[in-house]
Order: structure tokens, then sequence, then C-alpha cells
């Protein structure tokens, strides 16, 4: 597997296809395997890289990180491999980076696409939950934190009626170390507010959202693909909060569909 060095960090990534370069970044705490099946579908029509962001699933790191250190990280990405530019997506977390990459390096970027994300900041509840997690897993490690997690992530039929589903995404959270966990809960409590952001942006813009995503719901995603002057919102059916991984057929149009659209406005 590629990898490329930055700073303290060492980010692996899959480099998938030809054609036009789709990136994307991974939630919490997942890596780039929740991608797997959508970069299956998308790679015999465009160029799909798939990075462990640092700290996550092959990529190592020896620092905390922020969402903007993140989005520094993703951006020297694109550069070290030479991408004039690229359609970024993000899933949920991955969602705050490709945001603050796109308010901090918007020359880099063709078209964003926003799955199952806010465009809003922690509230004060929401930052003493990412405290109360920095906790939860310093004292009990990383299964208290996916058994904690685990019944909110996927369509609520799918405890009922997809256990390997349930299972598949279980063991992929339980990979993620104790120590990315406080990280990442620290960086998502301080993440800043992305309305301005997506506001000024130029760039067309694409929200999917699970029809079941109970963290990031349509109802919210509606408005975040409004601010954008060109956003539009797809609905995902049989989803819940991971839309990517629980239906890749649907996901992988929709980017594609998306792709081609930001292809031929910009001719
Ligand atoms: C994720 O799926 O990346 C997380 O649910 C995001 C969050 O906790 O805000």
């Amino acid at each position: 597997m590629p990898s490329i060095s930055i700073d303290r960090s060492t980010v692996s990534y899959s480099d998938l296809g030809n054609g036009p370069v789709v990136m994307l970044l991974h939630g919490f705490p997942l890596d780039r395997r929740v991608f797997a099946d959508v970069a299956d579908r998308l790679r015999t029509r465009c160029r799909v890289i798939l990075p462990d962001l640092p700290g996550f699933g092959q990529s190592e790191t020896a620092q905390p990180f922020t969402i903007g250190s993140l989005a520094d990280d993703v951006a020297t990405i694109v550069r070290r491999l030479d991408l004039k530019s690229v359609i970024l997506g993000g899933l949920s977390m991955g969602g705050y980076v490709a945001q603050a990459l796109a308010q901090a390096h918007p020359a880099l970027l063709a078209g964003l696409v926003l799955i199952d994300t806010k465009h809003t900041a922690d509230d004060l509840a929401g930052k003493a939950k990412r405290d109360a997690m920095i906790e939860l897993v310093k004292a009990k490690g990383t299964p208290a934190v996916v058994d904690q997690m685990l019944p909110m992530m996927l369509h609520q039929h799918a405890y009922k009626h997809r256990p390997e589903q349930v299972e598949k995404l279980r063991s992929i959270m339980l990979d993620c170390p104790a120590r990315t966990i406080e990280y990442a809960c620290g960086a998502m409590r301080d993440r800043r507010d992305f309305t301005e952001t997506l506001k000024a942006l130029e760039l067309p813009v694409k929200v999917i959202v699970g029809e079941d995503d109970r963290i990031s719901p349509p109802s919210q995603m509606r408005e975040t693909a409004a601010l954008a002057r060109r956003g539009s919102i797809s609905i995902v059916a049989d989803a819940g909060h991971l839309a990517p991984f629980e239906s890749p057929e649907i996901v992988a149009d929709e980017i594609a569909r998306f792709v081609f659209q930001v292809q031929e406005e910009s001719q």
C-alpha cells in the first residue's frame, strides 16, 4: 500500500482506477474500508484515492491533530500526488475535514461531496459528550466506545436484519487505536462552524445522507445543501449514518453523476 510521510505522520492510501480524481475521507472511528465497496464501483469510471487519516487504519501519527491539521495533511497529499484538483468527499468526520480543506485550500478542489456530516460546530452539550468520550476511552479503551457508538451508526433495520453488516462495522471500529479516538474527539469538539465557508463556496457541492441518519439527519443536511450556492442533496433509502457503507451502489452512482456534472460544467 503506498504511503506518504508528513511531519510526524505517515498516511497510507489506496489509489484505484483511472479518470477524474475523487478522494474520499472516512469518518470516526473508522478507516478507508468504509468506502471499499463504493471504490470498487467507482474505479471503472474515476480514479479513486482513499487515505487513512493520520492515526486511523494503516496510517500513523505521533502527535495530536485538529480538523484543520488533517485538512492540511490531505492538501499535502493532493500536492505530493501532483493532482491539479480533486473532487473531495467526506463522510461525517471526513466531511468536517473536507469543509476545512475547502475553506483553507479551495483551489485544490473541483467539487465537494458531503456525506452524513454537519456544517455546524458542536454546541456545549456536544462538547461535553466529546470530553466524556475522551474519559471513557482513557479508562476503558476502544471497545467501550464501540459499544456506545455502534447502535447509532446504521439504519435501525440493520440491527435486526443485517447482522453481518453490524459485525463488519464493529470489527472496523474496534481496530481504531484508543489514542486516535482521544485525539479525534478533541479535534471534533474544537472544530469550527462551516456556515460561512459553504456560503462563500463557488464550487458545486453534493450532499448525500442516509434516510435514517440519526447523527446528522436529513433535515439538517437539507440546510447544509441550501447554504451552498451550487448545492444539491440526495437522500439514500435503507441507510443510516454510514450511507457509503450501507448502500454503496447508490452512493457510487450519486458520486459518479456528480463527477460528470462537474466535468460538464467546467467545459
Ligand atoms: C463520524 O461518523 O465521523 C462521527 O459520528 C462524527 C461525529 O461524531 O461528529
